[in-house]
């Protein structure tokens, strides 16, 4: 067995009223002047009063106006405000673009430089402020990761920032706040986190803790997605996606994702695709080209997802396995496609030469893509 870390957010409160801890767990910190972070969707459908009304004290700075897929000079500016107040530590409501932000918010606090020399790995020491985040889609696992992505225009590209410092002291992980999250979010952000756990289920990184971790999270997304989607306020679904996407974040910030999301950056970067759209879409042109390199894996992800019968060859197993996956995303209205984003196939180069530079995620997928087969997998997705 190879030698592998854990990493995590410092503490996990999880479950229906698990957002009551906010305030011990503020004390806990030291918090009594804090940020919070979050976005308009977020503060017009009532969580943010919600939460504003826990808190021991009155917070001493809101930012309530971070823009889904944050753009890194955007943050900067966020940044410059929050300095001129004498905040304690940071608490983030909101999606995976309010968590990003607050992560990278909370560990440049007291960095002198610019965000933007920060994208890749290792490149923060130390964060003084601490921080408590609350995701309200399932979801990102965000709360979880030590990454924090931002898109940049000068780029034309998603990046991210992968820190031990941008773990969380506490994640409080309450299912009651994605209730409000609007069915085409639940549906981008649960299909990502249903990529998170696959991805990181066939990751050359997977270790038998993470493969514990996606085997649990893939059934959960699996069979309550649609339910949410249909339903938002279908409790038991909502409680599932929120554990779900949870797991998968546990499962892929420690073996990481692939192909998937490498491809779906230059998308985000370039079109504007939410991360959660980008990947759903790529998802199905992608595991046809890793299903060779994964075929045991993916043969377990069949039989745990109960899409196949016994007497079901492995390659049958699998071919299944990826019409139920093409059945989820147009049961919650994906397009299988890029064409209805009015993005041209003449970009198929451009978007290829950008996503082989993401070597991070690419690193991780079970099969090394050249150049050409990244743009094969493009021309898939017209
Ligand atoms: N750090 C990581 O590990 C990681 C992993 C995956 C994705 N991401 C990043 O996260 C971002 C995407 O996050 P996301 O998919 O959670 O969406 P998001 O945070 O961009 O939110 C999308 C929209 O949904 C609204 N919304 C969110 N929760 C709501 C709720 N409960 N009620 C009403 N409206 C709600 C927001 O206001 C926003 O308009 C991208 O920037 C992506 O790159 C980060
Ligand atoms: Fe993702």
């Amino acid at each position: 067995m190879k030698v592998s870390e854990f990493k995590t957010a410092g503490k996990l409160i999880t479950g229906l009223g698990a957002i009551k801890a906010l305030a011990d767990e503020m004390t806990r910190l030291g918090i009594k002047d804090c940020a919070v972070v979050t976005d308009k969707g977020v503060s017009s459908s009532g969580l943010l009063e919600q939460v504003l009304a826990l808190l021991p004290y009155p917070p001493l700075h809101i930012i309530d106006d971070i823009p889904p897929e944050p753009a890194v000079n955007i943050i900067e500016a966020k940044l410059n405000d929050l300095r001129e107040n004498k905040v304690d530590g940071i608490i983030a409501l909101g999606g995976g673009s309010a968590i990003d932000s607050a992560k990278v918010l909370a560990a440049t606090y007291d960095h002198s430089g610019s965000i933007s020399k920060l994208f890749g790995e290792n490149t923060l020491s130390e964060r003084r402020l601490p921080l408590i985040v609350i995701p309200t889609t399932a979801g990102t696992g965000s709360e979880v990761t030590n990454i924090a992505i931002l898109s940049d225009p000068k780029a034309q590209m998603k990046k991210g920032i992968v820190s031990h410092c941008l773990l969380p002291d506490v994640a409080i992980v309450a299912p009651e706040m994605t209730k409000t999250c609007p069915p085409s979010i639940t549906a981008a952000s649960g299909i990502d986190a249903f990529v998170h756990a696959l991805e990181a289920y066939i990751s050359v990184n997977a270790s038998p803790i993470t493969d514990a971790l996606a085997e649990k999270a893939l059934k959960l997304i699996f069979n309550s997605l649609v339910h949410a989607y249909n339903n938002g306020e279908n409790l038991a679904a909502r409680e599932d996606m929120a554990t779900g996407s949870l797991m998968a974040g546990l499962a892929f910030g420690n073996a990481g994702v692939g192909a998937v999301h490498a491809l779906a950056y230059p998308l985000g970067g370039r079109f504007h695709l939410s991360h959660g759209m980008s990947n759903a879409v790529m998802l199905p042109h992608v595991l046809k080209v890793n299903a060779p390199f994964c075929q045991d894996k993916l043969y377990c992800v069949a039989k745990l997802l109960k899409v196949c019968e016994r007497h079901h060859s492995k390659d049958e197993a699998i071919k299944l396995l990826l019409i139920a996956i093409e059945k989820l995303c147009r049961d919650v209205d994906i397009p299988a496609s890029l064409t209805p984003f009015n993005i041209s196939s003449s970009c198929v180069g451009e978007l290829a030469e950008e996503a082989s530079k993401v070597t991070r995620l690419l690193r991780n997928n079970p099969k090394q893509l050249s150049i050409e087969e990244i743009e094969d997998i493009y021309r898939l997705a017209f």
